[in-house]
């Protein structure tokens, strides 16, 4: 410091200069912090990630019309079905993104479904279509060494649960081909008869 500028500088400014360079510190810190943040909270891990801590749910929704519904994209499957509401059932839909959007697990997102040949475990409606992508709570807020968490700060990290109405209207639209605009989704009936078995938690996670 040079000695000639030293008593210049009052015990006020020393206070302004902390404040300050402290206040550029925390911009950078919730800066880089907060982009590491956002860049996993939008990583879809997979249905065997779920599974390796959720055997039995992932079983009994292995089982479901949900889990196979990339399969129906095929050409010469439901050919009926797909003659009734106009398309070709001789196409194969395994590539269009029209279809991909509600057929698949994340189309087009980090993480998520790319194409059958690259991303094979996302195809069809896996677990985070409806839990939300896993990379910012599966195995993070939510762990096998803490399963007491609570269900705010999983779900402050991404967590849907437990996936409302709305959730399952994303695709259940009349923006699908089998859909009329006469549609009604009648979500008690569908969730207790078309997602997986339900089992009792052992732990309370509060709301
Ligand atoms: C490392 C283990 C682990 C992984 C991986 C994991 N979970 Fe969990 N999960 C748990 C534990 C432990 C509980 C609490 C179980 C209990 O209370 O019986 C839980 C509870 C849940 C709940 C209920 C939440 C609540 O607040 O009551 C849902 C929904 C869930 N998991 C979905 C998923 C999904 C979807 C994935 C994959 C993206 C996943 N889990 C991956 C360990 C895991
Ligand atoms: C907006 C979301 C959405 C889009 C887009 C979409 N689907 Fe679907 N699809 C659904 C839903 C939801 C169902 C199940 C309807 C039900 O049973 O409630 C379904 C069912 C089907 C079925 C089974 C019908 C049956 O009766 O078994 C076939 C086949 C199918 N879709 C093919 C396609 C093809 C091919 C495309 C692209 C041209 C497509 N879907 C685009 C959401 C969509
Ligand atoms: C990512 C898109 C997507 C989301 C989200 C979604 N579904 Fe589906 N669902 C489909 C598609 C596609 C099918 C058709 C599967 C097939 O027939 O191959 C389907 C089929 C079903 C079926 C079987 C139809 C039948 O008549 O047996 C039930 C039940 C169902 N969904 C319930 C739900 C519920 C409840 C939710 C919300 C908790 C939900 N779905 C969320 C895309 C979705
Ligand atoms: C079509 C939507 C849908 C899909 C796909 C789905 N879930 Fe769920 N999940 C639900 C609904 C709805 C509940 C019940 C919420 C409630 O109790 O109100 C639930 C509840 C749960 C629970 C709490 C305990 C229980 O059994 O109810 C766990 C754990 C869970 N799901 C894990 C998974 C895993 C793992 C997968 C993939 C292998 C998966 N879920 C796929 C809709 C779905």
């Amino acid at each position: 410091m040079n000695e000639s500028l030293k008593p210049h500088i009052s015990g006020k400014m020393w206070i302004g200069v902390i404040v300050f360079v402290s206040a550029i510190c925390i911009a950078v810190a919730v800066f880089v912090l907060g982009k590491h943040e956002h860049a996993s909270e939008a990583k879809y891990v997979g249905p065997k990630k779920c599974a390796s801590c959720h055997p039995q749910q992932a079983a009994s929704w292995a089982e479901t019309r949900m889990a196979k519904s990339f399969e129906v994209l095929r050409a010469g499957i439901k050919v009926k079905e797909k003659e009734m509401v106009k398309l070709d059932p001789n196409r194969d839909y395994t590539h269009d993104p029209l279809c991909l959007r509600c057929h698949t697990t994340g189309y087009g997102l980090v993480g998520g479904f790319e194409s059958i040949e690259t991303t094979p475990e996302m195809a069809g409606v896996t677990c985070e279509s409806c839990h939300g992508h896993g990379g910012s709570y599966a195995d993070v807020v939510m762990r096998a060494e803490k399963p007491t968490f609570q269900t705010a700060d999983a779900r402050k990290a991404g967590l849907v649960y437990p996936p409302t109405e709305a959730v399952c209207k994303e695709c259940h639209n009349p923006d699908s081909p089998f859909v009329g605009m006469d549609y009604k989704f009648d979500y008690g009936a569908r969730v207790k008869e078309g997602t997986h078995q339900h089992f009792q938690l052992k732990y309370d996670h509060g709301n």
